[in-house]
């Protein structure tokens, strides 16, 4: 957790419910351990939609779709699409997903991003952190400019902070490959890009 559990808690408080169709996903998902955007990152896109109002949304990491359904939720308008590429997690997404008018792509986003042409208004890059660098050239051809990406769990738990001698052996590849990613974020000209403590940090990246 980077922000302390006082605040996180109270940030909570304030946070709107959600669709009880939605809360029972929540609450399914937690329990069955699969990963889903935490609640203050909900409050996040929720503004990000509300104001923004994006027509198209394209979504790296559908999971069970719990996302994906949110931001339905929020702006039944937009059109959205989603890509996922484990069977365990595609068997649900399929089931949850259907009638919803979203799209599910199914396979390895390396792949599937590469075949998708036009733009999108906003993207939100939700899959395998230490892939990020790799999503990255597909992900600013296909932002429309003007355009949001919203990419989640950027600071690692806070560790991203610590130098690579301060995380463990095991988790340095993926320390590393963020720093880069996060540092090419930053310094990409026709980007404006701002990290926030939000979840697990997420950058929002503005394509000028
Ligand atoms: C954190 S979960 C997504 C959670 C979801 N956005 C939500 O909040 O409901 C990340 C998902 O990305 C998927 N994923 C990871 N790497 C991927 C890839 N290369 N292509 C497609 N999906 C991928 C994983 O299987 C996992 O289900």
């Amino acid at each position: 957790m980077i922000v302390n559990e006082l605040v996180t808690g109270y940030l909570a408080s304030l946070a709107h419910d959600i669709p009880p169709e939605l809360e029972k996903l929540r609450v399914w998902a937690r329990e069955e351990h699969v990963p889903i955007i935490r609640d203050d990152m909900l409050e996040f896109i929720r503004f990000l939609l509300l104001k923004e109002k994006p027509k198209t949304i394209l979504e790296i990491g559908t999971a069970v779709g719990f996302s994906a359904l949110f931001m339905h939720s929020v702006l039944p308008e937009a059109q959205i699409t989603t890509v996922e590429k484990v069977e365990m997690r595609l068997r649900e997404a399929r089931k949850n997903l259907a009638g919803s008018g979203i799209e599910l792509l199914e396979g390895d986003a390396l792949e599937v991003l590469g075949k998708l042409d036009g733009t999108y208004d906003l993207i939100f890059l939700d899959a395998a952190k230490g892939q990020y660098g790799n999503f990255l050239p597909d992900c600013k051809r296909l932002l429309a400019p003007g355009g949001l990406m919203l990419t989640d769990n950027v600071l690692l738990e806070g560790s991203i902070a610590k130098s690579r001698f301060g995380v463990e052996r095991r988790d340095r590849t993926i320390h590393e490959r963020m720093r880069e990613f996060l540092h090419e974020l930053t310094h990409t000209d026709g980007y404006v890009t701002v990290i926030v403590p939000v979840g697990d940090g997420a950058a929002l990246t503005y394509k000028q």
